[in-house]
């Protein structure tokens, strides 16, 4: 039989070549929004590399809905036209078949950051901080900005916004529009208890704390054309007693099907600082399952997934349809290529690496371990 892991996949309007995903992955070298240099040589990369859908990191829906001031957005035209021509050269490159998506996303209370390298803290008065919305007015963490408690017009606006980012993503033609509903980022912060204490109609009850980010799903939904499918990337647990769980996860799953979202990408964590999360390979993978057996959504798992045959077991042993992978891709963009070598799985790629292929891989096996480290 031949490889699972690299056969094609529907998800819902669109066919995916194979079951890897280039995960969402934040660059930070945006300028005001818009996709820079950086971003032509990551996306040509990971164009070429062989997984069957590119999902383009989280991409504000609003200015002030970025992570920090590097962050890619989708909330003027400028960073339309920045992202068409950025595109434009990826598909030029594209293996046949890939698929692109971009990820939309508000990053709530835990906006107007630093990047990463800078420290990842809350901006400093001297950083051009920019005010902050959330479910609730509870900082991220002691020392981070008091939000603004969104009320039923600033949800309004919010969601105005998510429609106008996917509508921009559909006229770019991206394939796929995936919610970022997890990490503890504005939709996934109105799910979580541990983020949300509203006493209205969008806080207390589970299906409270669904309201805003379902009401934003299904808007989006109904504004994208039917040929652009809809995915969301969601929490499958805050790995805390007093948190979201994997049986919520499987609930949210369940609704945003019935919406018309044709996946599920089961991530976790991020909600407050400080909650161990028991890291190790696929460790995300026993929620992700969860919400596949409940639900029947197509999933996607995420998290130290490493090894081809790690990725082809999962998939061939139900425990999920397609796996995204950020850190093995981000380190190695043909990982698939090597993948499909290790698999027996037939994959084209650029016909001018075909000398490597030939001259390197298949000679040096001795290499391979080093591409796959073993568990
Ligand atoms: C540099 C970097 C940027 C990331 N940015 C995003 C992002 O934009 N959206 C998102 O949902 N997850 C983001 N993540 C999380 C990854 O998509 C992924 O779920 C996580 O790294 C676990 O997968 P891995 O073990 O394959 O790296 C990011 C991770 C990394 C390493």
């Amino acid at each position: 039989m031949g490889s699972v892991l690299f056969s094609p996949l529907a998800l819902g309007p669109i066919t995916v070549p194979n079951r890897i995903a280039v995960a969402p992955m934040c660059q930070y070298s945006a300028d005001d929004g818009s996709a820079t240099t950086w971003h032509i040589q990551q996306w040509m990369q990971y164009a070429m590399s062989g997984a069957g859908l590119v999902v383009i990191e989280a991409t504000g829906v609003e200015r002030r809905g970025r992570i920090t001031h590097g962050c890619l957005g989708l909330y003027s035209d400028a960073n339309e036209a920045s992202i068409a021509s950025v595109l434009a050269a990826a598909r030029r490159v594209a293996i046949p078949g890939t698929r692109f998506g971009i990820q939309v996303a508000h990053a709530g209370r835990k906006a107007s950051t630093q990047r990463p390298w800078e420290g990842g803290g809350p901006l400093q008065v001297h950083e051009d901080p920019w005010p902050i919305v959330a479910p609730s007015p509870l900082p991220f963490a002691p020392g981070y900005a008091v939000p603004q408690e969104l009320d039923e017009e600033g949800m309004t606006r919010v969601r105005l916004a998510f429609v106008r980012a996917a509508q921009r993503a559909a006229r770019l033609g991206f394939d796929v529009v995936e919610l970022h509903c997890a990490h503890g980022y504005l939709l996934d912060s109105f799910l979580s208890p541990i983020a949300n204490v509203r006493k209205d109609a969008y806080g207390g009850s589970r299906e409270n704390r669904m309201r805003f980010p379902l009401s934003v799903a299904k808007a989006v939904r109904a504004a994208l054309p039917v040929t652009v499918a809809l995915g969301a990337r969601i929490t499958g647990t805050d790995w805390t007693e007093t948190g979201w769980s994997p049986d919520d996860a499987a609930a949210f799953a369940a609704e945003l099907k019935a919406l018309g979202a044709v996946y599920a990408c089961v991530s976790s964590g991020g909600i407050a600082p400080g909650i161990p999360i028991p890291s190790g390979l696929g460790y995300q993978v026993p929620p992700g399952a969860h919400v596949r057996a409940k639900t029947g959504i197509v999933t996607r798992s995420a998290g130290h997934i490493v090894q081809p045959q790690q990725a082809e077991d999962l998939i061939a042993s139900g425990q999920a349809d397609m796996v995204a992978l950020a850190r093995a891709l981000l380190d190695n963009p043909r990982w698939p290529w090597h993948a499909a070598d290790h698999l027996g799985a037939k994959i084209t790629y650029p016909p001018q690496f075909a000398r490597a292929a030939a001259d390197v891989w298949k000679v040096a096996r001795v290499a391979r371990p080093l591409d796959f480290p073993q568990s």
